[in-house]
């Protein structure tokens, strides 16, 4: 939990004007648990994005190297260490109540008593991974559940992070969700945010994958909030995965890269049945062609 940790790491990265939505994303998927954005008076920007003492510099930095890596031109300024700050006021701030869509809002645990009438309350901790709901690429998902998503449905929710994806299709109405992600951490996570929202654990399966690699379930959903080159990687096995009747929902791609996923989802005979686009971002709902 963030207001434990007595001191962090932070790790700076600068970058050409209007690639603010690039850095946030980035800093987001290397497991950054916070940013400021610094608008330079000479031209360009700097992200300082914040990690976790849990793990030393050298991850953190081989995270986020892994994440830039399809950006030349972004670069690492300068790294360090920050001792108590006062991150339960920050990250208080930073995490307002976030409604999405037409009947959600995701609330961190301080909320607890305060939600919002009327809306389905999705609670997150903000220190969680990757997944805490403010990233564009997240409310696509979200909101195309919203439409998709019926009772007694399972699906499963690859790249689960935070497991926000999975807290959505249970709370409407799903019986059952898989959730994977490649990385071990985000299992503690998740079952923590599941039980922050009260959910019983028997709906759950949380386990560590590769993608669909051994996945041999079948759902009603899927859910994925990758980047592009994973998911043109996974789509070819999804119709397997949900059959002829089932829906998948991509997401994590720019708005300039949807021709080549276009070009992935024929090649592997899926039809669009709904796209959404939000500020750089770009999801879309396919099903297996008939
Ligand atoms: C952009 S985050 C999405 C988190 C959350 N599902 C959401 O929508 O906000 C992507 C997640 O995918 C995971 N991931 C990346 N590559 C993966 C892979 N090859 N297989 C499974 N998970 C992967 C990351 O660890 C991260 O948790």
């Amino acid at each position: 939990m963030i207001k434990n940790d007595s001191y962090w790491w932070y790790i700076t990265l600068s970058a050409d004007d209007g690639q603010e939505e690039v850095l946030f994303s980035i800093a987001d998927i290397s497991g950054s648990i916070g940013t400021e954005l610094q608008e330079l008076p000479s031209g360009g920007v700097k992200l300082r994005a914040y990690y976790r003492s849990s793990e030393d510099l050298h991850y953190w930095k081989a995270k986020l190297l892994d994440a830039m890596k399809e950006w030349s031109n972004i670069k690492i300024d300068d790294f360090g260490k920050i001792e108590n700050q006062p991150w339960n006021v920050a990250s208080e701030e930073a995490f307002p109540p976030l409604p999405v869509g037409k009947s959600m809002v995701v609330l961190a645990p301080w909320h607890k008593g305060t939600e919002p009438e009327g809306l389905i309350p999705l609670y997150i901790n903000p220190g969680s991974a990757f997944g805490t709901g403010y990233h564009e690429s997240t409310q696509i998902v979200l909101e195309l559940m919203e439409d998709f998503v019926k009772p007694g449905m399972t699906t499963a929710d690859i790249g689960t992070g935070s497991g926000i994806l999975t807290i959505c299709a249970i709370k409407l109405g799903a019986d059952k969700s898989y959730a994977r992600d490649i990385d071990p951490a985000v299992i503690e996570e998740v079952n923590k945010n599941f039980e922050l929202n009260g959910l019983d654990p028997t709906k759950i399966d949380i386990a560590t994958g590769d993608l669909l690699v051994g996945f041999r379930h079948k759902v009603d959903l899927l859910t994925a909030n990758i980047l592009l080159e994973p998911l043109t990687t996974m789509v070819g096995q999804v119709p397997k995965v949900i059959g002829r009747e089932g829906m998948a929902i991509f997401s994590g791609m720019l708005l300039t890269e949807r021709d080549i996923f276009v070009e992935a989802l024929e090649k592997a005979k899926m039809v669009i049945v709904k796209e959404h686009t939000k500020g750089d971002w770009w999801g879309v709902a396919a099903k297996a062609a008939s």
